[in-house]
């Protein structure tokens, strides 16, 4: 719900649990006045510490402006603390003053052209115009408030109603002005490959913590995410104020205190690899950020976090369909297949209830390695005798559905493709373009690339039938440079190559609406809300250790339901840490994500092989609760080295589960007590055949035996009594 005060011109937001204030102080700034628990009075203007009279003293400005809680700060106007936006004038001067000009309030959300963005009914929208007359620049902020989830979110358009050009050389989403208050914490999000998104708590202090990407996508060391939380923090208690940007690409978080104990964060496309010429007449539309905040810790942020992409982000028909279980040939051939070793793999899959082939990596141009042929999306006829047709059409015939893996945004250098259009690749014309895995970005900033891109895919689609596609991405970018673009819009390349990635996205699920997309970037390293809204599930992380993944799982659910988490069971012996586990252990884990196997699944020992049947059909008992459910967390591996407990509650409370995991088996520890949590404490469970009360559980908990033996997985399944 949205509120306006007329008089002081007072906006107010609600969520169910949440409010956010702002009004225009002196007839000119947007002020925020209070973001957090939900309040009844919308007129909070002493929260502004400038003096009642509403009178700004031209000659003292100065001091006003460095202490104003300004709703989009922008630079020039001697600023103490972090702002969102900033221009290059005509005259090449910068810096921008905004003041108020109008509002529009209305029910639902309009799209964002070209961006990825929540959208939904149960919720009301406003649009507040800031204006620089004397430049002829509006800047609109528009605001949702959400009725069903405590999320509030926020985008930015530059309108240029002028007749010269200007660039925008700054263009945050987001700026949140808090009171900091002794002990607070942020938490953050780090890791690298296969070890991303393990949760980091850090102390605040006096200046500014950056969380940043410049890497041309999320990446494995950073989520587009700042959180801060007093310093009570925990999973039921504390509060915190959360930003979670849709995009992908280069972006900047910042978290800031000044002298004055004020606290300031913003989120947005990273200025670093930014500017943008906006021509007379023209807009420019900046992202959207979410705002969660929760006074009930950090489970109730994640799980705010959660309803509001399933809800309102995630488009694709599977979001809540069950997924097939797939078999993905990657770590059982990597490069070395063909297609008989597929339907081998395809038989034997079939044979013990998986749904769904993938074939990974390797099947076009020349590729036998990673050292080419990216950008040659032909079918290579020595490996897959007969094409893309034959295989699907066998293994459709073996009762399974066909998938397939792409990295579309790549050129190699030996390639037919790069032999001819080295242009293509991005470049600067003063270094050798900087390759990983021996390839190069493709520069999306080029139509004809864009067209080539959407003709392969296409191609593949239409010449087979194909359920399934993983989109890869394995080379961060770099060389940040166009030959198709002129020198004056050349710092536009970052922003146009993520624009351009979703256009063709967009092409392809709008295209086929069937297919099941699979977004991933070398592992993790593209788990987005962006992609969330092209991709109903991100593949996770390359590490399919069921100890590592403990705190990558943690991390990732954090922010994303599990409903979007890429879960596979892989070998015994992992191929990244050598560690080895029993396949049973893993399946348990697995359970958390959409399921599947990567394995070569014809040279498993017969028990294996046997086991898998019971393994899916555990997954299908409880799939639904993990796509559509609450998640608790009950214990942390990441915290206390030994042992972990994710908890996950049906909407009507009816279904629980318990996964847990026990890393280290130590003599002189006991069988675990565990306390659920998200339960009706009048309803009562049975739990291993015993019949207890929900207050019972929540409060005095459950004794869970324990595993003898290290990496011992255990799941809990336990339901309402009829
Ligand atoms: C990335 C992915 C893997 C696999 C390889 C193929 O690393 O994360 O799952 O698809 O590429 O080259």
């Amino acid at each position: 719900m949205i509120s306006f005060e007329k008089e002081k011109k007072i906006f107010k937001l609600d969520t169910p649990n949440t409010s956010y204030v702002m009004s225009v102080y002196a007839d000119m700034y947007l002020g925020n006045l209070y973001y957090g628990g939900k309040i009844d009075d919308a007129d909070v203007c002493y929260m502004y510490r400038q003096g009642s009279e509403q009178i700004i003293n031209e000659g003292e400005k100065s001091g006003f402006m460095n202490g104003f809680p300004f709703e989009f700060p922008t630079a020039g106007m001697v600023n103490s603390q972090e702002t969102c936006m900033d221009i290059r004038n005509s005259r090449g001067q910068n810096g921008i003053e905004l003041v108020y000009k109008s509002h529009e309030i209305y029910k639902g959300k309009k799209a964002l052209k070209g961006l990825p963005a929540s959208f939904g009914d149960s919720c009301d929208s406003i649009d507040i115009t800031l204006t620089n007359e004397r430049l002829g620049i509006d800047v609109v902020l528009t605001y949702t408030a959400f009725n069903d989830v405590d999320i509030i979110t926020r985008s930015v358009k530059v309108i240029n109603n002028s007749s010269e050009n200007i660039n925008i050389t700054k263009m945050l989403s987001a700026a949140l002005t808090l009171d900091y208050q002794e002990g607070m914490k942020i938490i953050d999000l780090k890791g690298c490959w296969s070890r991303e998104r393990h949760i980091v708590y850090e102390n605040l202090h006096y200046g500014s913590f950056v969380n940043e990407s410049l890497r041309g996508e999320s990446g494995h060391q950073t989520q587009p995410f700042v959180a801060v939380a007093t310093g009570n923090i925990t999973q039921t208690t504390g509060e915190v104020y959360a930003m979670h940007f849709i995009y992908s690409g280069n972006f900047l978080g910042k978290i800031q205190i000044n002298e004055q104990d004020s606290l300031r964060m913003v989120m947005g496309i990273h200025p670093d690899t930014f500017e943008w010429k906006l021509e007379a007449g023209d807009s420019f539309q900046a992202p959207e950020v979410v705002l969660n905040y929760s006074s009930e810790g950090i489970g109730q942020m994640s799980r705010n976090f959660h309803d509001f992409y399933r809800n309102h982000l995630i488009r694709s028909k599977y979001l809540h369909e069950e997924r097939p279980v797939l078999v993905n040939n990657w770590e059982a051939t990597y490069f070395d297949f063909t297609s008989d070793k597929l339907v081998d793999i395809a038989r034997e899959a079939s044979k013990r209830g998986i749904e769904m082939l993938v074939m990974d990596d390797g099947w076009f141009g020349e590729r036998n390695s990673d050292d080419g042929s990216l950008g040659d999306w032909f079918v290579n006829e020595d490996k897959i005798k007969g094409g893309l047709k034959k295989l699907s059409d066998d293994v459709h015939s073996l009762g399974l559905k066909f998938g397939i893996w792409v990295e579309p945004e790549m050129i190699s250098p030996k390639s037919e493709l790069y032999k001819k259009h080295p242009d293509w690749a991005m470049q600067t014309h003063h270094s050798i373009p900087v390759q990983a895995r021996k390839q190069l970005n493709l520069d999306l900033t080029n139509p004809a690339v864009v067209d080539y891109i959407k003709n392969c895919l296409k191609d593949i689609m239409e010449q087979a039938t194909i359920e399934y596609m993983k989109w890869d991405m394995n080379k961060s970018l770099s060389d940040y440079g166009s030959e198709y673009l002129p020198a004056d819009r050349q710092g536009e390349v970052a922003h146009r190559y993520v624009l351009a990635l979703y256009e063709i996205q967009e092409y392809l699920v709008s295209s086929y609406p069937d297919l099941l997309l699979e977004n991933c970037s070398s592992g993790g390293a593209r788990f987005d809300p962006g992609m969330l809204y092209y991709s109903p599930q991100i593949w996770c992380s390359d590490d399919m250790d069921p100890v590592e993944r403990l705190s990558i799982i943690e991390g990732t659910a954090l922010l994303y339901p599990f409903s979007t988490i890429g879960a596979h069971v892989s070998k015994n012996t992992n191929d990244i840490l050598g560690r080895t586990t029993n396949m049973a252990d893993r399946a348990i884990m697995a359970l958390l994500g959409t399921y599947g196997y990567e394995l070569d699944i014809t040279k498993l020992t017969d028990e294996e092989k046997e086991a898998i049947p019971d393994q899916i059909k555990t997954h299908k008992r409880v799939e639904d609760l993990v796509r559509e459910g609450d998640y608790y967390r009950l214990e942390s591996y990441n915290e206390n080295h030994l042992f972990d407990a994710v908890e996950i509650v049906s909407k009507d409370k009816d279904k629980v589960m318990v996964v847990m995991m026990q890393v280290l088996c130590t003599p002189c520890i006991r069988d675990r007590r565990i306390k659920l949590q998200g339960l009706n404490p009048d309803y009562i469970y049975v739990v291993n055949g015993q019949k207890l009360h929900g207050s019972t559980l929540m409060n005095a908990g459950i004794i869970v035996p324990r595993p003898r033996g290290d990496y011992k997985a255990t799941l809990l399944e336990i339901e309402k009594a009829d």
